[in-house]
C-alpha cells in the first residue's frame, strides 16, 4: 500500500529541453520514500488507499528537488563578502582562515546547523558538498545532513602542497591525507549501512595546485578501491589552467585521467576553460562538469560554453559555490546561468533557455550524479519542493500563462519565500 500520495499540478523535465506537465497528477510514494506511481489523478487512483494524501492549492506547483552539484559548507559564514578580490588572494586571505577554524568541531556544527536547514528552505534536497580538511568536522557534516534529511555528497577536502595551501591549514603530508579521507568514506559509509545511502562519501583533491604528485596518484587508487565518486575544481582561472600547463604539461582534465581521477559520476567544478579534447575525454568517462555562474562572474573571467556542452550531451549541472557564489538558490545559479550564455558574443553556442536550466537544476544533476532523484516516474525517490505562485507577490497568472510560460517565471522569479514544502526521499524537510 503507498504510504501517501500527493495530488497536485507537476513540473519535471527528465530530458533536457523537454517540459512535461501534469496539470492534476497523482504520485504514489511507499514507505522507503520511493514513487511506486505517476499519473492523472483518475477516480480509480484517487480511490485507493493510502495514509495520507496532500493536496496542493490552487497556484501552487510540484517540482523535483533542487540540486547543488558544488558548495563548499565552511564557507558558509563568508557568503556575500570579500568577492572583489582575485580567487588566489580569496583563497589565502579569506577562505583558508576561515576553513582552518573547523578543527573547532563545536564551530563547524554550529556553521552546519544553520547551513543544511537554509539549503533545505531554498529547495536544495541534495547537496555535492566540499567539506574542509578535518575529519570530526567532515563527519559532523555528515552527521547533520542525515539528521535533518537532507541527500548529501560530503567530501574531506585533500590539499598538501606546501606551495599553494599555508601551514595553517593543510594535511601534513599525502599519507595523512590518504588516511583521513580513508577514515571519513569508512565512518560515512558505517553512519548509513543501506544499500542506497543518503549520505555518502566523496573523494576531494580540492583542485590540482593543491595537491602533491604523491597525494593525487594515492587518492586515485583509493577511488578505484573504493567506489567512492570524485568531486575537485578544474580549469576554472587562466590561473590555474597555467599551473597546470607549467607542472604537467597537459591540461587539468587529461592531468586528472592520468592520476585516476577521471572516472564515471566525477564531479569537476567549473571547467570555464577546458578545451575540445577535454569536452570529449569528459563525455567518454561519464563524469559531469558543475556549472556555477555567479562565481564564475567574480572568479573565472569566461562563461562557459553551456550551449555547446549541453548539445554535446555532457552531464551537467549547477552549483551554487559558496561562497565563491554569493546566493545559497539554486534558482538564482538556475537565472544567472541563463543570463550568462545570453551574454556570450554573437556568434558563440547560443544560449539557454529557462527549461534547460530547470533540467540543469535537477534531472542533469542527478544524472551526473548517478542518483534515483531529478524527476518523478516509478522506482525514483521522492525528492519535491512546492512552489507556492501567489505569494509572497503574484508570479503566475495561468489565465494568461501557458504551464510553460508558468514554468518560465517560476526558473526567473521564485525565491525562498514561494518554497512552501520541502520533502526528500518521501520526508517532509521543512515547510509550511
Ligand atoms: N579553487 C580551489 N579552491 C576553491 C574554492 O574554495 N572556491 C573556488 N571557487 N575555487 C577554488
Ligand atoms: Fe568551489
Amino acid at each position: 500500500m503507498p504510504r501517501m500520495a500527493v495530488r497536485a499540478a507537476i513540473f519535471h523535465t527528465p530530458r533536457p529541453g523537454q517540459l512535461e506537465t501534469l496539470a492534476d497528477a497523482l504520485i504514489e510514494i511507499d514507505a522507503a520514500g520511493v514513487i511506486t506511481a505517476v499519473g492523472p489523478a483518475t477516480p480509480e487512483r484517487l480511490a485507493r488507499t493510502v495514509d495520507v494524501t496532500i493536496q496542493l492549492p490552487a497556484h501552487h506547483y510540484l517540482l523535483p528537488g533542487f540540486i547543488d552539484l558544488h558548495v563548499h559548507a565552511p564557507q558558509w559564514p563568508q557568503t556575500g563578502r570579500a568577492l572583489d578580490v582575485p580567487l588566489e588572494e580569496w583563497l589565502q586571505v579569506h577562505t583558508f582562515p576561515l576553513e582552518a577554524r573547523y578543527a573547532d568541531t563545536a564551530f563547524a556544527r554550529e556553521v552546519y546547523s544553520d547551513l543544511v536547514p537554509s539549503l533545505l528552505a531554498q529547495g536544495t534536497t541534495t547537496a555535492l558538498y566540499f567539506a574542509t580538511i578535518h575529519v570530526e568536522a567532515s563527519i559532523a557534516l555528515a552527521e547533520i545532513c542525515l539528521a535533518l534529511g537532507q541527500r548529501a555528497l560530503i567530501g574531506k577536502v585533500a590539499m598538501d602542497a606546501p606551495d599553494e595551501c599555508p601551514g595553517f591549514y593543510r594535511d601534513a603530508c599525502a599519507e595523512d591525507a590518504i588516511r583521513d579521507t580513508r577514515e571519513v568514506i569508512n565512518r560515512i559509509r558505517a553512519l548509513t549501512p543501506d544499500a542506497n545511502p543518503l549520505v555518502q562519501p566523496v573523494i576531494t583533491p580540492r583542485f590540482l595546485p593543491s595537491c602533491s604528485f604523491e597525494l593525487l596518484k594515492e587518492l586515485g587508487v583509493l577511488a578505484a578501491q573504493t567506489g567512492a565518486r570524485v568531486q575537485t575544481h578544474c580549469s576554472e582561472s587562466p590561473w590555474e589552467v597555467a599551473h597546470g600547463q607549467a607542472r604537467f604539461g597537459k591540461s587539468d582534465v587529461a592531468a586528472l585521467a592520468d592520476f585516476g581521477l577521471l572516472r564515471e559520476h566525477t564531479v569537476l567544478a567549473h571547467g570555464n576553460f577546458v578545451n575540445d579534447p577535454d569536452r570529449r575525454h569528459i563525455h567518454h568517462a561519464g563524469a559531469a562538469i558543475a556549472h556555477c555562474p555567479l562565481s564564475n562572474a567574480y572568479f573565472a573571467g569566461r562563461i562557459l560554453p553551456l550551449r555547446e556542452m549541453l548539445d554535446e550531451g555532457l552531464h551537467l549541472g549547477l552549483g551554487s559555490d559558496l561562497a565563491g557564489g554569493h546566493s545559497p538558490s539554486i534558482l538564482d545559479a538556475a537565472r544567472m546561468a541563463i543570463t550568462a550564455s545570453r551574454m556570450r558574443e554573437a556568434g558563440d553556442g547560443g544560449p539557454i533557455n529557462a527549461v534547460e536550466a530547470f533540467w540543469l537544476a535537477t534531472a542533469g544533476a542527478a544524472e551526473a550524479l548517478g542518483l534515483p532523484v531529478g524527476h518523478f516516474a516509478p522506482g525514483m525517490e521522492f525528492d519535491a519542493l512546492v512552489i507556492d505562485t501567489t505569494g509572497p507577490e503574484r508570479i503566475a497568472w495561468p489565465a494568461l500563462d501557458s504551464p510553460i510560460q508558468i514554468l518560465e517565471k517560476i526558473i526567473r522569479r521564485a525565491g525562498r519565500a514561494n518554497i512552501r514544502k520541502v520533502w526528500v526521499r518521501g520526508r517532509e524537510v521543512t515547510g509550511a
